[in-house]
């Protein structure tokens, strides 16, 4: 079987998580993400495992972010729509719905591990994303670690470093804590500190921890992979701003240090544990979304409001 990675380099190990890396693949080729495979995957996912979300003209400042649902389009009704339509949609934890994809991010993630000397990863995660013409994703950073890969159409992704002032400590607590979702302060003058792609299919970029990003796909349809994955400095750091975004609330302290080794970093993780643990009993999940909407089945690519409801996660 051929390697999903394409043209790895020697010294790529040395960049894998601490700088950029846009490497080449092969996931396009393996028959998972044809238009047919796509469209037997929306049939099947059920509603805990996608987000499907409408936005407004490019050109409207009020641009909105609306969530919705299905409703009775077949798979490739839905796809036809988004490439009509102003739509995402992100089929989520497919490795737990489809062993194909159970097996595939295995794979992705045993050849980055036999190719990066240490690297020992675990809870991976693979979405797919299809989105409109046009359609973007605004500024915001992820908690874990993350890979964007291209399988068709073209988007532009814009990946800012990963520290103040681009993502504030205080926005990255808040982040992991859950307290705000994932979208962060931002400031046009960030582009000219951004590293910019056009991502094509064929091409994959990994980006350093929690590096903020946004991204505008060009006039095309565009079906994308994410994948997510953690490792012991993934969960430190995590452990590390959930205890800190706490002594920051509830201790008043003013800069808490993230240090994620020695005994404070077990400290700290026994009290983001312990919170955690808590929160989950008076909490099933994080916070609630509502769907407003579903797609229009006689109208290719438009939306029908329907009455708002709480979202299944
Ligand atoms: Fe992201």
């Amino acid at each position: 079987m051929e390697p999903i990675l394409r043209d790895w380099q020697e010294h790529y190990s040395e960049l894998f998580g601490r700088h950029t890396l846009r490497l080449n693949h092969r996931l396009h080729e393996t028959g998972l993400f044809t238009d047919e495979a796509l469209a037997r995957l929306i049939e099947r996912c059920p509603a805990t495992n996608y987000n499907l979300h409408a936005m407004g003209s490019p050109d409207d400042p009020r641009m909105t972010w609306r969530r919705g649902e299905l409703g009775d389009c077949d798979g490739a009704q839905v796809i036809e729509g988004i490439r009509a339509g102003r739509l995402w949609l992100n089929l989520r934890r497919l490795q737990d719905i489809d062993a194909r994809y159970a097996d595939l991010v295995a794979r992705m993630f045993a050849e980055f591990e036999q190719r990066v000397p240490g690297l020992s990863t675990y809870k991976h995660n693979l979405g797919i994303l299809i989105s409109s013409p046009r359609a973007q994703v605004y500024y915001h950073a992820d908690i874990p670690g993350q890979a964007l890969w291209q399988i068709r159409g073209t988007k532009r992704v814009w990946l800012y470093p990963n520290s103040a002032p681009f993502l504030p400590e205080t926005s990255i607590e808040d982040i992991v804590l859950g307290t705000t979702e994932e979208e962060l302060p931002y400031q046009p003058w960030f582009d000219e500190h951004a590293e910019v792609f056009d991502l094509e299919p064929g091409q994959m970029l990994h980006w350093p921890l929690n590096g903020p990003h946004r991204v505008v796909n060009h006039d095309c349809l565009n079906v994308s992979v994410t994948t997510e994955h953690w490792a012991t400095d993934i969960r430190n750091f995590y452990a590390v701003r959930y205890a800190n975004a706490l002594m920051r609330k509830h201790l008043g302290m003013k800069n808490p240090a993230i240090t994620v080794q020695g005994p404070m970093l077990y400290a700290k993780a026994a009290l983001a544990l312990a919170h955690k643990s808590l929160m989950r009993k008076q909490k099933a999940s994080g916070l609630p979304t509502r769907y407003d909407f579903k797609l229009d089945r006689a109208n290719t690519g438009s939306i029908l409001d329907i009455p708002p409801a709480i979202a299944a996660e």
